[in-house]
């Protein structure tokens, strides 16, 4: 009944499905305070004020009946000239509004550059871990990621990047802040990179693009500042989204930008309008398209996540857990004080925290522990941590 490689999907997500009903089962058990969720990328924050006051505005104008109709495929241009305008103080380079695209979140942006670019055969390159989404996302296209192998700092191995590519590769997808590790590029990373692609598309028929995956760029920590992209490379394209900074991870709306340098760039920009229509998208939600014409200032409050942040890392020192402080996001991904990943997830859950196993990132040995919860959870699972840590020097 099903196309083969789906089959596949369905039995390698088996284990986190299986993890997800876990918890569930748990919570109605012991009561949702008493378990310790950590599983779940979902921002749980409020949207900022400005939204809902703009929403319920917006709502209680006079209905009428183009409102709710269908707009142009990349989006109200009011809003792609307001998008281009911040994108160019992010990235230090003008952005012409046509090269912006309001997608269906990041995870639309992805897919509607990927259904414009990839060719069945064709390679994405990441660093790993990665977020696991991408791997699909390459799949949908026939095309194939390629994983990098990152340091103890989770930062790019650049010779072994320069080794993966080949005349297959159309891609380096890099995310910084980064899911899972809260790694956060300098710009000197982000400079040896492009050095290696720039140095390899002498030598290919077709240039790699660069497609920087950036929902979290707002959420950085420690002064630490995530660099443009847009002014680095010609051949650089953002996606993101307000699924995080706005906590509207639900509501679905982003976009992708293309460089103003990379030749031919409207082709590209009109290419993406059609494949975020014919993906099925058609146009992004147009609610939140207006919303954001009132709040594209806005963010939620980052320093909810720096205390959680803060929070974290002294429960996991205290119960000798080993980890790289996350400069970025809002996870943790912490060295697995056993061999086996699902048998540490095992213990953990034992005690009612619940994490996420390493190699569902594609990188054994680590675990990832979100932050998208209370800070009350965080000091309550305290002792929870550090009982796991007993069981396993029993
Ligand atoms: C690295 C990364 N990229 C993309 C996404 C998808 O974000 P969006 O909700 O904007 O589609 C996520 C979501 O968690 C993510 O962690």
């Amino acid at each position: 009944m099903l196309n083969p490689q789906v089959e596949t999907y369905l039995e390698k997500s088996s284990l986190i499905r299986k993890m997800f009903t876990e918890g569930a089962r748990l919570k109605k058990e012991y009561g949702k305070e008493n378990v310790y969720d950590f599983s779940l990328g979902n921002p749980d924050i409020p949207a900022p004020e400005e939204v809902h006051k703009a929403l319920h505005n917006l709502t209680a104008e006079s209905p009428l009946s183009y409102e709710h109709g269908y707009c142009p495929n990349a989006g109200l241009p009011e809003l792609q000239e307001k998008l281009a305008k911040k994108l160019s103080d992010i990235h230090q380079v003008k952005v012409p509004a046509q090269h912006v695209t309001v997608t269906s979140g990041a995870a639309g942006a992805v897919n509607a550059f990927f259904r414009a670019v990839l060719c069945p055969g064709d390679e994405v390159i990441t660093f790993s871990p990665y977020f696991v989404e991408y791997g699909f996302y390459a799949e949908n296209y026939g095309a194939r990621l390629k994983t990098v192998p990152t340091d103890d700092d989770f930062l790019p191995d650049i010779d072994a990047l320069e080794k993966t590519i080949t005349e297959r590769t159309r891609v380096c997808l890099i995310n910084s802040p980064h899911n899972p590790t809260g790694v956060v590029y300098s710009e000197e990373v982000l400079r040896r990179i492009v050095a290696v692609i720039e140095s390899k598309n002498s030598q290919l028929d077709k240039p790699i693009f660069l497609l920087s995956d950036e929902p979290y760029r707002f959420l950085a920590y420690d002064g630490k500042k995530v660099p443009p992209v847009l002014n680095q490379y010609p051949y650089s394209v953002v996606a993101s989204s307000f699924s995080k900074d706005l906590s509207l991870a639900g509501e679905r709306i982003g976009y992708l930008a293309i460089s103003p340098y990379l030749p031919d760039a409207e082709k590209l920009a009109g290419a993406v309008s059609i494949t975020n229509r014919i993906l099925g998208f058609v146009n992004a939600p147009l609610l939140m398209q207006r919303m954001l014409l009132k709040t594209l200032n806005s963010q939620v409050d980052i320093s909810l996540y720096k205390k959680r942040r803060d929070a974290l890392a002294e429960v996991l020192c205290q119960a000798g857990i080993e980890f790289t402080m996350p400069h970025g996001a809002f996870y943790f991904f912490p060295k697995n004080p056993l061999n086996d990943d699902s048998e540490w997830i095992e213990v953990l859950k034992r005690e009612r925290i619940l994490a996420v196993p390493g190699f569902a990132f594609g990188t054994p040995g680590y675990f990832r522990l979100s932050f998208c919860v209370s800070e009350e959870t965080i000091h309550n699972s305290r002792e929870a941590f550090q009982r796991a840590m007993k069981r396993i020097s029993n």
